[in-house]
């Protein structure tokens, strides 16, 4: 049976460091509110001249070098994000055009925080059909560019990076991505919305004057739905692999929130030593999060061969999934 196998991941954020202590001064908040009720201490901000591409780019030139893979032997590329370059061409266009993937499809999907997880379920099937051999899958957001910095509600939880994997078919043995697990709500649209650019509210004077072109959140509510769902998908992967908790080596969970992570974790009965966390350092970067974690794991020698890896996500949409992995 074909598999996707991971066999490169990498990561790109921006040197830019915005510190707690520096949103301190930006607008009325503080470092103690932010990190007891996030666990957020800093995130990286992209600067003049960034864009989600150039992340994107400089996350899936570091899986194809881990993997010692030449771009031009990628049959597919596709970028999840909420933060494009452009409404239109996609970024996983200028992607392939950076690296000179001169063969692959390129595509773009949306679905907010749980967008790689979105990606890795649909190039998994391209892998397991025998549509792709070689695939990236990258999370890319520069969502800085999309939050009101007048607004202390959502101006302290978000952060810019890009994180990649590169997918391989695989034939003979149980190792690679065993299942995936997606779902959607479009009734909760509402709680977590950019409500202009679009068709609905195109650029013009009054989008801008009512703050359309922002992260508009209700976060409360998205709080409880994202506990019970990620319990729910992580529960969901185990079940159809016919595995216990105990049984996972490493749960990646979607970083929004540390509370949101504890409360889930609890739930499930994992261990410290079984959850990565990185919020700290990155805030939520939306699609990016769990492919920089991973990245960051793989390159710290976390993972070993045949290890048990869940990932676990929520987002805009609404949407939810997991992605269960025998490393
Ligand atoms: N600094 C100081 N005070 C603040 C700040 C801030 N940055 N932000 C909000 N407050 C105040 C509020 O104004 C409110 O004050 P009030 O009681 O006088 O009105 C008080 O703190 C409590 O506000 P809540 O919104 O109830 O705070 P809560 O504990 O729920 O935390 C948060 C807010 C962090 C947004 C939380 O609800 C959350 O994490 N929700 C999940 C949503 C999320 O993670 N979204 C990210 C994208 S979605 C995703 O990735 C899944």
């Amino acid at each position: 049976m074909l598999r996707a196998r991971i066999i490169g991941t990498g990561s790109a954020v921006p040197d830019k460091i915005l510190t707690n202590l520096d949103l301190e001064k930006i607008v009325d908040t503080s470092d103690e509110w932010i990190t007891s009720r996030t666990g957020i201490k800093e995130r990286r901000i992209a600067s003049e001249g960034e864009y989600t591409s150039t992340f994107a780019t400089r996350a899936a030139e570091n899986a194809l070098a881990m993997a010692g893979v030449d771009p031009a032997d990628v049959d597919l590329i596709l970028v999840a994000t909420v933060t494009p370059d452009f409404p239109f061409p996609a970024t996983a266009f200028l992607v392939q055009n950076n690296i000179r993937a001169t063969k692959a499809v390129a595509f773009d999907i949306s679905a907010a925080c749980s967008g790689f997880l979105y990606g890795i379920s649909v190039v998994e099937k391209f892998i397991r059909t025998g549509s792709a051999k070689k695939a990236l899958v990258i999370g890319a957001e520069t969502l800085t560019r999309i939050v009101d910095w007048t607004d202390r509600n959502t101006c302290c939880l978000f952060g810019d990076g890009a994180g990649a994997v590169l997918l391989e078919a695989h034939e003979g043995d149980d190792r690679g991505i065993l299942s995936t697990h997606i779902h959607s709500d479009g009734s909760y649209w509402e709680l977590l919305h950019q409500p202009g650019v679009g068709s609905r509210n195109p650029a013009c004077q009054k989008t801008i004057d009512e703050k359309l072109t922002f992260i508009n959140m209700q976060g409360n509510e998205v709080f409880k739905l994202a506990v019970r769902a990620m319990e729910e998908a992580a529960n969901e992967a185990l079940d159809t692999n016919n595995l216990k908790t105990g049984d996972i080596d490493l749960f990646i969970p979607h970083q929004a929130n540390r509370r949101i992570i504890d409360a889930i974790g609890k739930r499930l009965g994992l261990s410290d030593r079984q959850l990565y966390v990185n919020l700290e350092r990155y805030g939520n970067t939306s699609s990016a999060s769990i492919p920089i974690a991973l990245d960051e794991v793989c390159r710290a020698g976390r993972i070993k061969e045949g290890d048990i890896v869940l990932f676990d996500a929520f987002g805009g949409g609404l949407t939810w999934g997991s992605v269960l992995v025998r490393w």
